[in-house]
């Protein structure tokens, strides 16, 4: 198998974090991004000893475009351009569609559009000369059915779909795919950040309001990061090649469409 080179967002944790350790024990060299050098520095070689592979971390605000390109520019610099390019990281604040002011709505779509549109404009070229590249969005099960307290979620993330559909269609001839993973709840620290936001904004239990969650979904239970790390990792997979411009929801069940 050819080892490729993966840059994840958000590697330092969560999801990211689960996804970084499967490339590295599916044989890529893989780089994590986030904004703290710390956590990257500590995570980069828990995945090491865990997995043998060889993780390396650059820090970098994907939510901004300037230090977003110059995260781009060092990876390609220090590793070559990334082959496999894992586009996560913070997931936007919990609000209801007019609770979101202006700034909040700018603050997110930098995060979680431009930043990663940013990657890929710098990345997606040089996969297609190359003939080979994978690209992996990742968004939220939001997409297929609108939860009404994570507007900015639903709104943004459905832009970010489109974005990846249209990316998947411009270099499909050339080797290069472009999905959407949409996970559902997943035990990180974004779900409990959303369960606090909720109980404060219900006064709720979080207990009681965990419970009716997991509940929700057809599995009983959220999803382990490395369920949903297993799904992009399949995507940016040779094997993978011919699945493009699609949107895989993990989410145990959850999602009640057809
Ligand atoms: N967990 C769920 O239930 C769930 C469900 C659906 C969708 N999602 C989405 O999945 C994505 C990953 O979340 P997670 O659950 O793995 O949560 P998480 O553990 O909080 O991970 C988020 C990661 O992104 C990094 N990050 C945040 N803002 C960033 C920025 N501006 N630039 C670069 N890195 C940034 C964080 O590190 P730093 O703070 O050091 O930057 C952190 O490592 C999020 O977009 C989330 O909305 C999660």
């Amino acid at each position: 198998m050819a080892t490729r080179t993966a840059l994840v967002g958000g590697g330092a944790t969560g999801i990211g974090f689960a996804t970084a350790g499967q490339l590295a024990l599916a044989g890529h060299r893989v780089v994590i991004t986030g904004r703290r050098a710390d956590a990257l520095d500590a995570a980069a070689a828990e995945l090491r000893a865990g997995t043998g592979g060889d993780v390396h971390w650059l820090a970098g605000d994907l939510a901004d475009p300037v230090a977003t390109a110059a995260v781009a520019a060092e990876v390609t610099g220090r590793y070559g351009s990334p082959d496999i390019l894992v586009l996560n990281a913070g997931g936007p604040p919990p609000g209801r569609i007019l609770q979101i002011d202006d700034e909040q709505w700018q603050s997110a779509f930098g995060l979680l559009l431009l930043g990663p549109l940013t990657l890929a404009r710098l990345t997606l070229p040089r996969m297609a000369a190359r003939g080979f590249g994978r690209v992996v969005f990742l968004t939220s099960t939001a997409v297929r059915q609108p939860q009404p307290d994570l507007a900015l979620s639903v709104v943004l993330r459905s832009a970010v779909t489109a974005a990846a559909k249209l990316l998947a269609r411009e270099y499909a001839a050339e080797g290069v795919t472009v999905n959407c993973v949409a996970p559902g709840p997943t035990a990180t620290r974004r779900r409990e950040q959303i369960l606090t936001a909720r109980a404060t904004a219900t006064g709720r239990t979080h207990a009681d309001l965990d419970a009716e969650d997991a509940a929700s979904v057809p599995a009983g239970r959220a999803g382990r990061p490395a369920e949903i790390g297993a799904a992009v990792t399949f995507l940016a997979s040779a094997e993978a090649s011919y699945v493009n411009g699609t949107v895989l929801t993990v989410d145990g069940g959850r999602t009640e469409t057809i």
